[in-house]
């Protein structure tokens, strides 16, 4: 088995541990993106970040025919869902307010499983209003969101955080201890400081050394290592040498959203775009990000077929929206839609 899945019931901090899991990820962890995730074995899903503020005076229409729920702002969709993904579905908060987090997270709660708080985030945007990694230096902040969080809550839904690093192990160890103690199910830390760049590999040799202290807690809390894994076989590499009890895994996933499976897809312009074109059409995924999607899908490319890949890149980057005849052509129409959605709801159910 690619993953464990949780059972169908709400989630514990047990189902946060023997996984793989799709990290939050702003654009890239759109809706078909994470079906996708859940066929392939990823056995939860974190949607991206939605700052508190902005979901609170959101819509919430549900579509009859395809069942997908959107939170519509005054000009646009803030966050799309579908219920096939609730059981496995974490819900990413960006927030500096306590209050203002209770409140983003009731807003969406019964269509979620678990309420995140990003602590890392390192880019202006969210550390000028306190947010994101602001708060790895702000625990008191940080600490009253989560407790908040936790005590307005129904015990069903689950309370998380993903942080960074900090400089020195001994206040990395002091924010961990703060965090557990708020009573959260799992912790995902991504093994970088927050003033390091992506492209500097993380520091997954400082894990164990947390997972010792979080397993010597007591509480049962999971430990999720998050940075530079590269997929199912790397997951395994990972987890043996930090003890994590699971990973999270963001940029292989956003180039590869099979990646999750021991056997991922290889040859992605046949394998997976078309069928991905065809779901998200299917969803009504908003065109732009599903064409931001598929262009950051990279896989490898057997060499006869390349003439093809070019072709239907091109024919991606023509096209204005799904029914463009040129796109249709490229992807072509053997499997419909909703044929492929139904494939994905077999695959998780
Ligand atoms: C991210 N990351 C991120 N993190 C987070 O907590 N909330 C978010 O919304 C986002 N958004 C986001 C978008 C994109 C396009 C990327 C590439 C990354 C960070 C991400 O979850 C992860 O922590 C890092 O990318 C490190 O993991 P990988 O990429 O080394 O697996």
């Amino acid at each position: 088995r690619p993953a464990k899945k949780p059972k169908l019931s709400h989630l514990t901090s047990e189902d946060f541990k023997n996984g793989i899991f799709l990290a939050p990820m702003v654009r890239s962890g759109a809706l078909p993106t994470r079906l996708f995730a859940l066929k392939h074995g990823a056995s939860l899903v974190w949607g991206p970040e939605m700052v508190d503020k902005a979901i609170l005076h959101a819509e919430r229409v549900a579509d009859p025919v395809t069942g997908v729920i959107s939170y519509n702002g005054k000009s646009r969709a803030m966050f799309t869902t579908h219920s096939i993904e609730k059981p496995y579905l974490i819900y990413q908060i960006g927030s500096s307010d306590p209050d203002l987090a209770v409140q983003a997270a009731k807003t969406v709660m019964n269509d979620v499983s678990g309420i995140d708080l990003n602590c890392g985030c390192p880019k202006p945007f969210s550390t000028h209003s306190g947010m994101g990694a602001a708060l790895l230096t702000n625990p008191d902040v940080l600490c009253s969101i989560l407790t908040a969080l936790r005590r307005e809550m129904p015990p069903e839904i689950t309370v998380s955080a993903k942080i960074r690093l900090l400089p020195s192990r001994e206040d990395t160890l002091k924010l961990v201890e703060r965090i557990v103690n708020t009573g959260v199910s799992a912790l995902t830390v991504h093994c970088r400081t927050r003033n390091m760049r992506d492209r500097e590999p993380a520091m997954v040799e400082r894990l164990q050394e947390i997972v010792d202290f979080v397993e010597g807690m007591g509480r049962g809390v999971a430990v999720i290592e998050n940075g530079d894994c590269t997929g199912w076989e790397d997951a395994r590499r990972i987890r043996a040498l930090t003890g994590a009890h699971s990973v999270m895994v963001a940029r292989a996933a956003e180039s590869n959203p099979s990646c999750f499976s021991s056997t991922p897809l290889q040859d992605v312009e046949r394998t997976l775009v078309p069928p991905y074109i065809r779901l998200a059409e299917y969803l009504d995924n908003h065109w732009g990000l599903t064409k931001f999607c598929v262009n950051q899908f990279h896989g490898t490319h057997v060499d006869v077929r390349k003439a093809d890949s070019k072709a239907l890149r091109q024919a991606l980057s023509k096209s204005k929206s799904y029914t463009d005849s040129v796109l249709k052509e490229a992807i072509g129409d053997d499997v419909s839609g909703k044929e492929e959605f139904d494939q994905i709801v077999k695959a998780i159910e």
